[in-house]
């Protein structure tokens, strides 16, 4: 949620920062702006809307001159999209220029004490209130660093900073509480950004900013201090991420090229993972008297990260007979939960920066539990934050609309399974293996759904179906958590409103609203309980709903003689089904999406990283 970087060097500023905010937008689009300083002072230029309408008045960079600079690229939290709320934001002394990513929880109570010391205000956001602090107290101290200190200790809330003096020309001061930060050291220039896609064309050599960090910098030297500000040292680091990995390649969307990543983004995940016929997961330490002592095991996480705990419930609980809970952070961390030692509660997000499920799992600490993260991005800061912690190893997503980093952290779930049961010793030996065997291939078996053969007949699909307005998704036992899971796709890249539901629920509420000609989605790849689902689809069928049914192939037959169309895909060992039958539904909603003329890696009103509540 909002994106800022900061450059100081010999190059041109302005084209540096548009770089480094195209890669970050997908963490907010609804405004950008940058502020260069040159021998005219502090610049800054801003405009509401898509990047490309602030390249435009920028000339691609051309129009604004000077070496040292800051960006942002936004999402609204305090005021409307406007130029006027976009950052960069300038104090009222017209010294001091910020950027913002977070949100700054007591800025009511700042904002009155800066009208009271004769402060104004041009917008509605919290970031101004920022910009006049530092504005005050460098008017006060007249010393750029204490005025930053000052200001900084009195901010509650969460942000990554960047800041610039008018009397400082070639400096940028940057700190951080609760949003990512890097720092990218380059040969005579520095970086600072939100996420390492906006500086890898520059430098590969990066520092993770700690809460209470701050930087001060120019081209050529930079001092880092910590949260007592004393001076420290940070460790560089070497990104191994190819460039390609956060570049669109030949594809269209972000979103398809994800899709088409998955299997490469599972072997990765998986076969580090695999020795000798067992699963040894980067030594997570979870004995067998611990696991026999707990009273529950909880799953916390947002969205479709939420949607995997949904199917991890299913799953932990078949392999280790431990009762397990899959919980929205947003309502874990406000529910009292009865969580103590004798609780494992497990984070799942591909950013490990989402607000909500960061305060979930401190609240789980404070609770006593032992607290274990499913995480994509390294270092950030739920993956900090954890007892231990797991990493799905899908490389950089970067489409809002999440497909290889769920895919992954599902595979991650099954391994932890795994793990745990055999320890506890509730699978046997036979069933492990086969399992193993089955990771081994799922890799393979993904990239089997993804043939010329399924995307057409998903493109075909999407055809037929993009012109609904409501779409309902039906499955039963783990087909349903899929079903959350393809509805959500639907629904945030397609606007198409849509709506999961076990398909036993259907018939106490919600088939009131099947008419003639509704979309229903039906999930059946379960043997067991495919009656029980063609039962459904024939109760909305006999409603008038048009059927579009994902079953297995050698259940095709059966399915396509009561739905008005089918998707079959091949059986694999049906704990580990789910990851396949997530694809066509991806595909549907890509595809969909495309026939309905929206902008798929840029849904509206959303953003790929949620650091608000
Ligand atoms: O980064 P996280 O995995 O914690 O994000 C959680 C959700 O915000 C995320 O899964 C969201 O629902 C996606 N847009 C879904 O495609």
């Amino acid at each position: 949620m909002c994106g800022i970087v900061g450059y100081a060097g010999s190059r041109q500023a302005a084209p540096v920062l548009l770089d480094g905010l195209e890669k970050l937008e997908y963490r907010g689009y609804d405004s950008a702006g940058v502020c260069v300083y040159n021998e005219a002072g502090l610049n800054m230029v801003k405009a509401k809307g898509r990047l490309s309408v602030l390249r435009d008045r920028l000339e691609g960079g051309t129009a604004l001159p000077g070496n040292v600079g800051i960006g942002h690229t936004r999402w609204a939290t305090h005021g409307a999209p406007s130029d006027v709320n976009s950052h960069p934001h300038m104090s009222w002394t017209g010294k001091i220029a910020v950027v913002h990513n977070g949100i700054i929880e007591n800025e009511a109570r700042l904002r009155a004490k800066m009208y009271r010391k004769g402060a104004t205000f041009q917008s509605e956001t919290d970031t101004e209130v920022v910009a006049n602090m530092v504005g005050y107290y460098y008017e006060k101290f007249g010393d750029f660093v204490q005025a930053v200190r000052e200001t900084v200790m009195r901010l509650e809330g969460s942000f990554a900073l960047g800041i610039q003096c008018i009397d400082h020309p070639d400096t940028i001061i940057a700190v951080k509480k609760d949003s990512p930060l890097i720092f990218g050291f380059g040969e005579g220039e520095h970086f600072i950004a939100s996420d390492v896609p906006a500086i890898l064309k520059y430098t590969q050599t990066v520092a993770y900013l700690e809460d209470g960090d701050m930087a001060v910098f120019d081209a050529n030297s930079v001092t880092f201090y910590d949260s007592t500000g004393e001076e420290v040292a940070k460790k560089r680091e070497t990104i191994t991420w190819e460039m390609s990995a956060a570049e669109r390649g030949g594809y269209d969307h972000f979103m398809i090229k994800e899709i088409y990543e998955q299997p490469k983004a599972l072997k990765d995940t998986i076969s580090p993972r695999l020795r000798d016929g067992k699963i040894d997961l980067d030594g997570v330490e979870l004995p067998a008297d611990y696991l026999n002592g707990l009273r529950k095991i909880y799953l916390v996480a947002c969205g479709s990260a939420y949607y995997v705990s949904v199917l991890a419930k299913y799953i932990i609980e078949k392999t280790c007979r431990i009762p397990t809970e899959a919980v929205m952070a947003s309502e874990f961390r406000y529910s009292d939960p009865v969580v103590d030692e004798r609780n494992l509660v497990i984070f799942v997000s591909q950013s490990g920066e989402t607000a909500d499920t960061l305060a979930a799992l401190r609240e789980a600490k404070r609770r006593g539990a032992q607290t274990l993260a499913i995480v994509n991005v390294v270092g950030s800061a739920i993956a900090k934050a954890a007892d231990q912690v797991i990493y799905t190893w899908a490389g950089p997503e970067i489409a809002v609309a999440t497909t290889k980093a769920f895919t992954t952290q599902l595979a991650v779930v099954y391994m932890l399974a795994m793990q745990m049961a055999k320890t506890l010793g509730t699978m046997s030996d036979e069933e492990y293996d086969a399992l193993v065997k089955g990771l081994e291939q799922l890799p393979y078996d993904v990239e089997s759904v993804l043939d010329q053969k399924h995307l057409e007949r998903c493109q075909k699909l999407a055809s037929r179906y993009h012109a609904h307005h409501d779409a309902f998704y039906i499955g039963r036992n783990i087909d349903s958590g899929i079903c959350l899971e393809g509805s959500l796709k639907l629904k945030e890249i397609a606007y198409l409103h849509s709506e999961a539901y076990p398909a036993g629920e259907l018939k106490h509420g919600p088939i009131s609203l099947i008419e003639d000609g509704t979309l229903v989605v039906a999930l059946a790849t379960i043997q067991d309980l495919f009656d029980k689902t063609m039962a459904n689809i024939k109760e909305v069928k006999a409603r008038g709903a048009d059927v579009l049914c994902v079953t297995l192939e050698a259940l095709e037959e059966n399915a396509s003689a009561i739905s008005d169309s089918t998707i079959a895909i091949p059986a694999i060992h049906p704990m580990l089904q789910p990851s396949l039958s997530i694809i066509p539904l991806q595909l549907f909603s890509y595809y969909v999406a495309l026939y309905r003329g929206c902008d798929v890696d840029k849904p509206r009103n959303l953003a790929k990283s949620v650091t608000v509540e």
